[in-house]
């Protein structure tokens, strides 16, 4: 009799239990842009939502309309848009037990800091990938595409004479990951967002672990970006320092010798993916992003 009700119980909750729901998708937008513009990350989630059926996806809204939105993309420090991602999403039930997270251009190194930052409060990141993030910075603005050309051409002037005041630091998004391999010591120190992230002045021992829970960490470097100045910063290499010719790679770099993010571990564990993609920055097909991004990471 025991044996038939367990077998039974069994059964019923065999038929009653849920069809998996898919894991839910976390996307953060880069500069002068927004969460839900049609062109942009509004026909993303679309297409997210057409062809994983049920996911949910939260495109991070940074601001209460799209006007604050994009300014804040230029104007509100890093550290304060990582809180403030960090509680919307530990606030959110559908995120609760974990993500993927897709950033584009800022904001993948946005949502990096975030992993590594807002860790304990959110449920586990599976794969974070990064749509032509700047991980080692940048060194210049060539400009910002057809967005917000005003903020863009304020934004390069204060960049190439005051990048590290510490005003500018304050006031300027892109100025807290303005990477001058000339003076290197004058990044560590001043930098308010990405030195710190990056583990350049001191070792935080919880980056390193929320960072290495991840199962992937993709990068997606554009071949033939002309926004970003290294492109190479998209697969976290950078100018060898003291100089702005030559590129050394993450694995010859000292972030990655002395493993102060733990970044080598990583990779020796497979968990590092290097992509790239012919065209300019943020370029891509969705037949290449069904093929290369969601079929092995989002599916
Ligand atoms: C390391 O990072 C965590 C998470 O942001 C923070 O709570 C902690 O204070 C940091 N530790 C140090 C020594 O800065
Ligand atoms: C982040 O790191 C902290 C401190 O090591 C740990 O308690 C926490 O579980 C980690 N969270 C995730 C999601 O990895
Ligand atoms: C794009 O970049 C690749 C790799 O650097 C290069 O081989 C190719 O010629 C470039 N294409 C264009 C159109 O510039």
């Amino acid at each position: 009799m025991m044996k038939l009700l367990i077998v039974m119980l069994l059964f019923v909750n065999i038929c009653y239990s849920e069809p998996a729901k898919p894991t839910p998708i976390v996307l953060w937008h880069g500069m002068g842009d927004t969460c839900c513009f049609p062109y942009s990350l509004g026909h993303l989630t679309e297409y997210l939502k057409m062809k994983i059926p049920g996911v949910y996806v939260n495109s991070l809204k940074i601001g209460e309309s799209t006007m604050e939105e994009m300014e804040n993309s230029f104007f509100m420090s890093p550290n304060k848009q990582i809180e403030y991602a960090c509680d919307v999403i530990s606030n959110d039930p559908r995120l609760k037990d974990g993500f993927n997270a897709i950033g584009f251009s800022q904001g993948s190194q946005f949502l990096r800091a975030l992993i590594q930052r807002c860790g304990h409060k959110i449920g586990a990141v599976k794969n974070l990938i990064s749509m032509g993030g700047q991980h080692q910075g940048v060194y210049g603005l060539p400009h910002c595409g057809a967005l917000q050309r005003e903020s863009c051409d304020y934004a390069r002037k204060l960049l190439n004479y005051a990048a590290y005041y510490s005003w500018v630091q304050k006031a300027l998004v892109q100025a807290t990951y303005w990477h001058d391999p000339l003076n290197e010591e004058l990044y560590k120190v001043h930098s308010e967002f990405l030195s710190d992230v990056n583990n350049e002045v001191s070792i935080n021992k919880t980056y390193i672990d929320n960072l290495s829970n991840l199962e992937h960490f993709v990068m997606v470097k554009f071949e033939n970006d002309t926004m970003v100045q290294p492109k190479e910063t998209e697969w976290f290499s950078f100018y060898e320092p003291g100089q702005a010719k030559k590129i050394i790679t993450l694995q010859e770099s000292d972030i990655y010798l002395q493993d102060r993010l733990g970044l080598k571990k990583m990779d020796e564990a497979g968990k590092l993916v290097f992509l790239s993609q012919p065209g300019d920055h943020l370029r891509f097909t969705e037949k290449w992003f069904f093929e290369k991004i969601m079929k092995p990471y989002l599916l």
